[in-house]
Parts: C-alpha cells; sequence; structure tokens
C-alpha cells in the first residue's frame, strides 16, 4: 500500500482506532470483517489480467491478502508517518528474516547490535551465513561514532533492537540512523517493546520498522503475526522478496490482530503503569541487586529513552543478588498470578530465568541470576503481594 497516511494530522491514539478502516472494507460495520478466500473470481479474463502485478487493494488470489490483511496493514502503516507501506509476516520472526534478507546481498556485511532477541541472532549466523553475508555484532551501549568506527565498504544494514532483549539498553536510533543514511546503509529496527505508539522509529530516521504483532499489537496472547513498515525507498525490495518466497497470512489472524490494535493505546499505558510502580519496589527489595528497565535512570542509554521514547511498556528484568541459577529457578516457581513462559505482551504476567551471558560477544557482569518479568493488567498491588511472597521463598 503506497498510498500515504490518511490522518497524519491526528494524533497516534486516534489513529490506532480509525487507522485502516475505509468504508469500502467495512461494508457498513465497526470492524472489517474475516473475508477468507484463495480463489478470487473475475467477470472476464481482462479483469483477472489486470489484478497483476498484485497490490492491496485489488483482489487477485488469497495469498495476496483480502480487505482484512489490507486494513490491518494500513492502520500499522498509518501509525508511522512517512512509511510508504506495511507487509505482513506470519511471526515476528519471519518479519525480522524478511526484512534482512530484501536489504542484504551476497558479499554484504550487516552490523547486528549483540542484546538482539536470540532468534533473530541464529538467522544471522546460520541463514545470512548460507548466502554468503557476514554478521558483525556491536555493543548496544555504543556511541553513533563507535557504530560509525566499525563500518566497513560491505557493510549494507545496520540492525538495531532498543531497548534490547533481555538486559534492555536503550540504543541512540536517531544518531546511528544518520552515520548509516550518509553512507547509503540501510537502517532496521525491532520496535516490538515500545510499538509506534511509544517510539516512532520512521520520523527518527529507521528505513525498515519491524514488529512482532504477536506482542503487544494483538494483546491476549492468541495470535502469531509479524509486521514490517518501510520507507518509499525500501517499500517495493520488501514487497518483492515477501512474495518471491510465497509469504502471507490468514485473515483470521489479521482480524485478531487489528481488534488488538484498537485498543494497545489504553492497554499499553496500564502496562506501563503498573510496570513502573513493581520496577521502583523492586529497586527497594534486598533481594534484588539490579532493576533492569528503560524508564529508570541506572539503565544503559535511560537518556536516549528519556529524548526518544513517549512511554515504556511492561517487559523488564531484575538481577537476583548472590542468587544461583536454582535460586532464580525458584523465586519464578513460587509465584502464582505470573505463568511461567516465552513470549510477552499479553494481558497476562509471566516470568522466567533468563540467561543473555549465554549468546553475547559483549558480556557484562550480573551480580546474580537474571528473571525478566512481563507485567499484565491484573493489579499491581496483587502483583507486588506475589512478588513478596516469592521473595520470602528464597530467603
Ligand atoms: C523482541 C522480539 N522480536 C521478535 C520476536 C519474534 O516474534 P514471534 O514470536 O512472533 O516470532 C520476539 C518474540 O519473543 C521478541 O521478543
Amino acid at each position: 500500500m503506497t498510498d500515504q497516511p490518511k490522518r497524519p494530522d491526528k494524533r497516534p491514539d486516534t489513529r490506532l482506532v480509525h487507522g485502516g478502516r475505509r468504508a469500502e472494507w467495512l461494508g457498513g460495520m465497526v470492524n472489517v470483517p474475516v473475508s477468507r478466500t484463495s480463489t478470487v473470481l473475475f467477470e472476464d479474463v481482462a479483469s483477472m489480467e489486470a489484478a497483476y502485478p498484485p497490490r492491496d487493494g485489488t483482489l487477485s488470489y488469497g495469498r495476496n491478502g483480502t480487505p482484512t490483511q489490507w486494513s490491518l496493514a494500513e492502520a500499522l502503516t498509518e501509525l508511522e508517518p512517512g512509511a510508504a507501506g506495511t507487509r505482513l509476516f506470519p511471526s515476528g520472526a519471519a518479519a525480522v528474516s524478511f526484512a534482512l534478507a530484501s536489504v542484504l546481498d551476497p558479499g554484504d556485511e550487516l552490523l547486528m547490535v549483540d542484546s538482539a532477541y536470540l532468534p533473530t541472532r541464529t538467522f544471522c549466523d546460520q541463514g545470512l551465513k548460507r548466502y554468503g553475508i557476514a554478521t558483525r555484532y556491536y555493543d548496544p551501549r555504543a556511541t553513533a561514532a563507535e557504530v560509525e568506527a566499525l563500518l566497513s565498504d560491505s557493510t549494507k544494514a545496520i540492525f538495531m533492537e532498543s531497548p534490547g532483549s533481555l538486559t534492555f539498553e536503550v540504543q541512540d536510533v536517531p544518531g546511528i540512523c544518520a552515520v548509516a543514511r550518509q553512507r547509503g546503509i540501510a537502517t532496521l529496527l525491532d520496535n516490538t517493546w515500545a510499538t509506534p505508539l511509544f517510539f516512532q522509529a520512521l520520523p527518527r530516521g529507521i528505513d525498515l520498522s519491524i514488529l512482532a504483532c504477536t506482542k503487544y499489537v494483538s494483546g491476549h496472547a492468541d495470535v502469531m503475526l509479524g509486521s514490517v513498515t518501510t520507507t518509499e525507498a525500501h517499500w517495493e525490495k520488501l514487497n518483492r522478496t515477501a512474495r518471491l518466497y510465497g509469504q502471507s497470512v490468514s485473515p483470521d489472524d489479521s482480524y485478531l490482530a487489528a481488534r488488538g490494535l484498537r485498543t494497545m493505546g489504553v492497554r499499553l499505558r496500564r502496562h506501563e503503569d503498573s510496570a513502573i510502580k513493581i520496577a521502583r519496589w523492586l529497586q527497594g527489595q534486598p533481594r534484588v541487586a539490579d532493576v533492569l528497565h528503560p524508564a529508570l535512570k541506572a539503565c544503559p542509554g535511560h537518556h536516549f529513552w528519556k529524548r526518544d521514547f513517549t512511554g515504556s511498556s511492561g517487559l523488564f528484568a531484575i538481577v537476583l543478588k548472590d542468587a544461583d541459577e536454582a535460586a532464580a529457578v525458584r523465586f519464578v516457581e513460587s509465584l502464582g498470578l505470573f505463568g511461567i513462559g516465552y513470549s510477552w505482551g499479553g494481558f497476562e504476567s509471566l516470568a522466567l530465568p533468563v540467561h543473555p551471558e549465554r549468546a553475547r560477544s559483549f558480556k557484562r557482569d550480573w551480580p546474580g541470576a537474571m528473571v525478566r518479568l512481563h507485567i499484565g493488567l491484573e493489579d499491581p498491588d496483587d502483583l507486588v503481594a506475589d512478588l513478596a511472597g516469592a521473595f520470602q521463598a528464597i530467603a
């Protein structure tokens, strides 16, 4: 969809509610309905042939989408001022992989942040490597000048994830993008933690902004979906790459993600308020050595968070003082309201022991085992009481 956002003058919360709801797709209803199809029937051969090359807004074949998928894509595009379009993928991991594949060719080098989500790292080390694309990791605490010093003639892309997975360092995204743009290097950001509501990536210089919509966009722990929103310069290449590899998402998942998107503003602010309240409480607990939360002063890159973000979400980590792995496991297993499980971004609280040191090139020393928390939409006082009980269990 290369139409520019329809409501650039409206505030983000208004765009969350109205984005992608074109009258011709709604058919008089509030939500764009689930349109399932493989085959599309045409009046005649000429109109069938005119539907190609496929484009959003014109029915051609199920793999190329129906109004259900186009509407979600357009709503996500409207959240990033200046975006040319959004392509949906069957998971966040697929969105990351295809975004990278669309900007890199054999012989190129990628600069990848060391704190990237682990499957992103695995894709680089195994997937890109097979195609003759080299990955060099850089410290998430690196300044823009330090990143610039790492560039070589073959560097064609810089990938950021801010804050980083598990350790939550916030990067100087605008600074790194300015360096990259001067040299024609593509910039990619995994923006899943903040979403475009709390960090507008394209206005800050990013070329391809990636979301695991599985998390806050869907918001109910019942959908796998990813998206990539790009500038005009990267839009055709992303589309071509996705089509080449037959990428397609179901209308049912798109519908659920769009339904989640409408309430993302209120959900995220509730996640934010509760997470900050609980993070501050945790800072005062004797068994907590560190709270890794971008909105807290001690978090590396906190000043970038303050400068560039309009909010924080519900995911952060704690370091348990002098605790070994067994104590972290006992802590997590002693919690009653926090589920034990991967993922985050749903309505429910989650906890799990994490091990950033196992797959990092730039190690940091931690004074104990680490636990990642996702603060859900429960009453935060109940969550505090639950955490207090778990501290007693490991006392
Ligand atoms: C930061 C981040 N990016 C991408 C992904 C991948 O998303 P998905 O699980 O939808 O493939 C995840 C999943 O946990 C994630 O945490």
